[in-house]
């Protein structure tokens, strides 16, 4: 294995977690490379399925390291909690390095959404990630290497505290933190990790030096990147393979095998427009087939059909070298698949997928129709196990978007996962 990046082009939720969890039998090292606990990765291991936030989801093969970057975000309290689910469930501390340079997720951030309304407007995930990431470039945050300076620490969310009272008088959940509470209670939840926060620059520099095969884990999808997607409903960060070498500090990271993974349909949670978004029996028999409820939230997801327009976009923006198509097994039993292949604005036929939220609410989708097919794909190991309609709709995916799958899954599992010509 070379090294690889996990990349979702979509709004998030495409099986980002199966697969690393799955590549990552093959790893060395595992760097989760963007977000917070806003993301949540299912991994099936071993028969138990976890939801993971931070954790990469390589965390799971304990010979790997697993690396939480600089472009992150941390909740230690979520952090903490994770760990030890992990821990309990391999007998054994997962192997983590933290960046110094990853942001906190103080509780003040958490509120702020609340007192903002921000989750409300956009449907964010409450987590706290946009005042975050917000504090970060205001530099104004704190980050995982000030938990070792603890007065220092103490003196900066002090200033920050007494900026935010000024600001938000009425609020009692604010009146009562202290800066002294707060940095006693990041220090506590990181205490079994603390001495794991160095350098992760230097750690994944050398690991692609010496040719070990480290993986990249990306949480989000194109669609939600901050500069990429549909904004403003998108989240705060980068969440394409452009960001990937800002978050890890090298600039041009020699990564061969750049993976966008796709679902064979649609999803979406929080607010924002959808183009191809189904409402009525389809969507709601689509949503309990797939499991379609959030891991973080819970929130039951908005689906609708593959939008090649925004998939291409998103291939592109990650300069993906092929696709990972998922979730193949839930059109089964679906007469007519329908594949979103341009949309129409104002009369006129478009390509390109729109970035402005209010461009794209304007576009109508305009669509192919494809025979379904009836057979149960989950018990498949090969491409020959499909059935023909399901091999033309895969080929359709790639011609639109230029880009072959090499990796097609047709169940949660680790073992429902074809690899195509390895
Ligand atoms: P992530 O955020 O990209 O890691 O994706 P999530 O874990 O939030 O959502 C994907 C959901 O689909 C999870 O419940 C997975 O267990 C499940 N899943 C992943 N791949 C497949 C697949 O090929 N078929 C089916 N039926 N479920 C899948
Ligand atoms: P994974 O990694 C799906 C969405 C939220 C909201 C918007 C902004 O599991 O794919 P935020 O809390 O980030 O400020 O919310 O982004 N969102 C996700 N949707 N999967 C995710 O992560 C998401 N992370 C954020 O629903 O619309
Ligand atoms: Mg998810």
């Amino acid at each position: 294995m070379t090294s690889s990046a996990v990349l979702g082009l979509q709004w998030g939720d495409e099986g980002k977690g199966k697969i690393t969890h799955v590549l990552a039998r093959d790893a060395d090292l595992v760097v989760r490379f963007n977000g917070g606990p806003n993301a949540g990765h299912t991994v099936i291991d071993r028969g138990v399925k976890f939801g993971t936030h931070l954790i990469p989801a390589g965390a799971f093969h304990p010979e790997a390291l697993s690396i939480l970057a600089g472009g992150m975000v941390i909740d230690l309290g979520v952090l903490r909690q994770e760990f030890d689910e992990i821990a309990a469930h391999l007998g054994s501390a997962p192997t983590l390095l933290i960046a110094d340079s990853a942001h906190l997720i103080l509780p003040y951030h958490r509120l702020l959404e609340e007192l903002e309304g921000s989750g409300a407007h956009f449907g964010t995930t409450r987590r706290g990630i946009s005042p975050c990431y917000r504090d970060k470039v205001a530099h104004v945050g704190l980050r995982a290497g000030d938990l070792l300076q603890p007065e220092i620490m103490t003196r900066r969310v002090e200033r920050r505290l007494d900026l935010l009272k000024r600001l938000w008088p009425g609020s009692e959940a604010l009146a009562d933190m202290t800066a002294e509470g707060l940095v006693a209670e990041q220090i506590e939840n990181a205490a079994p990790f603390l001495e794991s926060i160095g350098d992760a620059t230097s750690a994944i520099h050398q690991a692609l030096q010496e040719s070990k095969r480290v993986l990249f884990e990306g949480a989000q999808g194109a669609l939600l990147d901050v500069d990429h997607g549909t904004y403003p409903y998108v989240t705060s960060s980068s969440t394409t393979f452009a960001g990937l070498g800002n978050s890890i500090g090298i600039p041009t990271p020699d990564v061969p095998r750049r993976i966008g993974i796709t679902k064979a349909y649609t999803t979406r949670v929080g607010e924002g427009p959808f183009t191809t978004e189904m409402e009525g029996a389809l969507a709601d028999e689509m949503r309990k087939k797939g499991g379609e409820f959030g891991v973080t939230t819970g929130r039951p997801r908005r689906c609708g059909w593959l939008d090649l327009v925004a998939v291409k976009h998103a291939a592109f923006v990650n300069g993906a070298t092929e696709l990972a198509l998922t979730k193949l097994d839930v059109l089964s039993g679906i007469d007519e698949i329908k594949l979103c292949v341009a949309y129409e604005r104002a009369g006129e036929r478009i390509e390109a997928f729109p970035l402005s939220a209010d461009v794209l609410e304007e576009c109508a989708p305009i669509y192919e129709t494809h025979t379904g097919w009836q057979e149960d794909l989950t018990g498949a190991k090969t491409m020959d196990d499909l059935p023909q309609a399901a091999l033309d709709y895969i080929a359709r995916i790639e011609e639109m978007t230029g880009t072959s799958a090499g990796i097609i899954s047709i169940g949660p599992a680790p073992e429902q996962t074809i690899h195509r010509g390895r």
